[in-house]
């Protein structure tokens, strides 16, 4: 089989899951990982004859493919904030949302902390380590932790922080019973924040494939994790220290009010797609 014979047999098995785009763009990614091949070298190649080892790898990854499980888990990476990191059925896989909020963060960072400042950052519930790894290259000597409850989250973070050379504190910790040790300058979260009774609204490619803890709020209440915050910014933030959190579009103005009365400024912001996305805020 050729590289373009197998380019229309990969389109019509995955035509009823995909769209032509989505098609596409999957088989350039699966292209590039097991042919080596950019997407214009495909082009340029699209005669050259495939191993019996090279289609069987095809075969396999259609297979997944077609029981919805998400690319980034096949391949087993990611590229995020234009990094590469390690993805697995243990971790979220990072959105799009959360470069956005990486980007307030870094720029109000800046903003506040001159080049070379030593500050404590603490990230909660870091599932695979994008935020703090993203922090740290950033701000090479902040002080950064970042906790999660599931083991095996940490390992992957763990990971990814060995990869890019990044010296973080990874705490195992169930956050939501348990305190902070420390004060920290900078607060930044993406932390569980769809309610159980939204369960019904999420596609089931994402329950099916990725872990429940890292989705839903282990209560009837969505806020659980923010209201936690709250309470901790009392504490366990500096003066003039600062919050970065993803929230739930639907709570927007609930969670600014959470922080209305612990911090003097709070701003509500909406993503890129225009819902509410993101609270920060300063002591
Ligand atoms: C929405 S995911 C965010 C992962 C990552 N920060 C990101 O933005 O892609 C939430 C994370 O919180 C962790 N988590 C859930 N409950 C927790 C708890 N009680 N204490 C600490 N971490 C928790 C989950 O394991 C998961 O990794």
């Amino acid at each position: 089989m050729t590289v373009s014979e197998l380019k229309q047999f990969f389109q019509k098995e995955l035509s009823a899951i995909y769209s032509e785009s989505e098609n596409n763009e999957l088989f350039s990614i699966f292209c590039s990982q097991i042919l080596g091949l950019d997407k214009f070298q495909q082009r340029r190649s699209s005669e050259r004859n495939l191993t019996h080892d090279e289609l069987e790898n095809f075969k396999n990854i259609i297979a997944e493919l077609k029981t919805g499980k998400p690319f980034q888990q096949i391949l087993g990476e990611t590229e995020f904030y234009g990094l590469k990191f390690s993805v697995d059925e243990n971790v979220l896989i990072p959105r799009p949302e959360t470069e956005e909020l990486l980007e307030i963060a870094i720029r109000e960072i800046r903003k506040l902390k001159p080049n070379n400042s030593v500050f404590k950052i603490l990230d909660i519930g870091t599932g695979s380590g994008i935020i703090p790894v993203v922090l740290k290259k950033h701000f090479p000597d902040a002080i950064v932790s970042a906790i999660d409850y599931s083991e095996k989250a940490l390992e992957t973070a763990k990971k990814n922080a060995v990869f890019h050379h990044a010296e973080i504190n990874l705490i195992h910790q169930d956050y939501l019973n348990a305190n902070l040790n420390e004060v920290y300058d900078i607060i930044i979260s993406n932390p569980p924040y769809i309610g159980i009774e939204e369960e019904t609204e999420i596609a089931d490619s994402v329950k099916e494939f990725e872990p429940k803890m890292a989705l839903f709020s282990p209560t009837s209440n969505a806020l659980i994790f923010y209201e936690k915050i709250a309470e901790d910014c009392k504490s366990h933030l500096s003066e003039k220290g600062m919050v970065f959190l993803e929230i739930n579009q639907k709570l927007g103005e609930e969670t600014r009010s959470l922080f209305s009365d612990v911090l003097s400024q709070v701003h509500l912001v909406k993503d890129l797609s225009g819902n509410d996305r993101f609270v920060f805020g300063k002591k």
